[in-house]
């Protein structure tokens, strides 16, 4: 009998990772053949937890350096992250302290001593003045290490966007030129080194959107998109069956497909969230099983509650996070009305975007760059009869957030 330990937001690995074997193969199998990787999918699919198990089977044969760049704004950022990855590698560990000599020679304590936080800052105070010049000779000692390097920089876009954008999301002809510099190294990292270095990229937000934005789509062409999608039904369910055996849960006939059903897409950190309710609920109700009928309850009273709120909000903050202060309130209404009405038409979007100045660009133009960035970051879908949701839940949670007297396109056309 499977059992699995619940972990509701952080990344998981070894005894808390569920599946994904298929995607762990395709992935080793790409990275044996050499290749670079982006890794394209939607939120809280698992990307940051797959890159991390892959490291784990990978470590014995790479030197697998997991780059965080969620706090990164900047090229000498990442540098400084790359150099506090070698650590643990001793023989590369020795020559990151050679790289940083001038810094290490002018402080007082340890460096092998200081915690994580106090040698990034350290590192980073050598980084002031030239990150290209660090950084070409942290990408040397990488290649002439014995064992191979796989580089994973998770949350990349998120630095991009913040080079590229600044704190005023505004490309300008500097921070274009920046963000094409630092690009330009990665890529050229790719060619130079092939056999030696291989980078993976991935993000709780789209890469691809944010360069074509730019016109800077060309300098990730050295890299193989890789897709994660939601798990299938069946991976879902023995997920949850392996929970429930963990915590003594019974499911009746039926429950887990009606939890499925409900939450519409298989995304991994919905359904541990949809169980750890389902868990409190049953310890509430001093009952250990629990039926559809309760999933059901669960359901509209947790999932969709304030609570719940907190753990879907990275839907918004990840949108503010890509869209400028222009675009941002009609990508929100686009969302509401697909949420509220079931689907966003292409006649809705445009009623909707008359109510909305966007300066410089054409309302035309800015839908398709929003529905683009919908699209890509798995919010919604092309269907037959318009743009729907991917996920109930995001759906359901979306118009519990937004629907409050939110009033459809369609009523709007017949008031004007
Ligand atoms: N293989 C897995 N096994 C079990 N749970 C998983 C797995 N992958 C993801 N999860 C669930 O999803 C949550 C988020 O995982 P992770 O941080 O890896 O996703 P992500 O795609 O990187 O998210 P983001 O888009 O925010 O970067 C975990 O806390 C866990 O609940
Ligand atoms: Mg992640």
């Amino acid at each position: 009998m499977k059992k699995l330990v619940r972990e509701v937001g952080p990344w998981v690995d070894k005894e808390r990772f569920w599946d994904r074997e298929q995607e762990l193969a395709d992935l080793i199998e790409l990275l044996d053949e050499g290749a670079n990787i982006l890794i394209t999918a939607p939120r809280r699919i698992g990307k940051t937890s797959l890159i991390r198990e892959a490291g784990n089977r990978l470590e014995n044969r790479y030197c697998c350096l997991q780059l965080d760049l969620q706090k990164s704004h900047s090229p000498a950022d990442v540098i400084t992250e790359l150099s506090v990855a070698t650590r643990p590698y001793m023989n590369l560990w020795k020559k990151t302290k050679e790289v940083f000599k001038n810094i290490i020679s002018s402080t007082a304590a340890n460096i092998d001593s200081l915690n994580v936080n106090d040698l990034t800052i350290k590192l980073r105070d050598g980084l002031l003045t030239n990150w290209q010049e660090k950084g070409n000779r942290m990408i040397e000692a990488i290649v002439n290490a014995e064992t191979p390097a796989i580089i994973f920089m998770d949350e990349i876009p998120l630095v991009v966007n913040r080079l590229l954008k600044g704190s005023e999301y505004e490309i300008t002809p500097e921070r274009l030129k920046d963000t094409d510099t630092f690009l330009s190294w990665i890529r050229s990292i790719t060619i130079q080194h092939k056999q030696k270095i291989r980078i993976v990229l991935t993000g709780s937000i789209g890469l691809e959107p944010i360069l074509q934005q730019a016109g800077l789509s060309h300098t990730i062409n050295t890299f193989t998109p890789f897709e994660i999608g939601p798990w299938d039904k069946e991976t879902a369910s023995g997920c949850l069956q392996a929970l429930a055996n963990n915590y003594d849960i019974n499911f009746n006939k039926g429950t887990k497909e009606k939890m499925i059903d409900l939450i519409g897409s298989c995304i991994p950190h919905h359904i541990q969230m949809f169980f750890n309710y389902i868990y409190f609920d049953c310890k509430k109700r001093n009952n250990m099983n629990c039926t559809g009928k309760d999933a059901v309850n669960v359901y509209n009273t947790r999932m969709l509650s304030t609570r719940g709120h907190a753990e879907l909000s990275t839907y918004e903050e990840r949108l503010r996070m890509v869209l400028s202060n222009e675009t941002l309130p009609l990508t929100l209404e686009l969302l509401t009305e697909a949420a509220v009405t079931g689907k966003l038409t292409p006649e809705a979007a445009k009623i909707l975007s008359r109510d909305f100045t966007l300066n410089e660009k054409k309302t035309g133009e800015a839908l398709r760059e929003i529905i683009g960035i919908l699209e890509h970051d798995g919010y919604l879908v092309s269907k037959k009869q318009g743009h729907v949701f991917i996920s109930k839940l995001v759906r359901d949670w979306w118009k519990a957030r937004f629907g409050f007297q939110y009033i459809p396109a369609e009523k709007r056309k017949i008031a004007s």
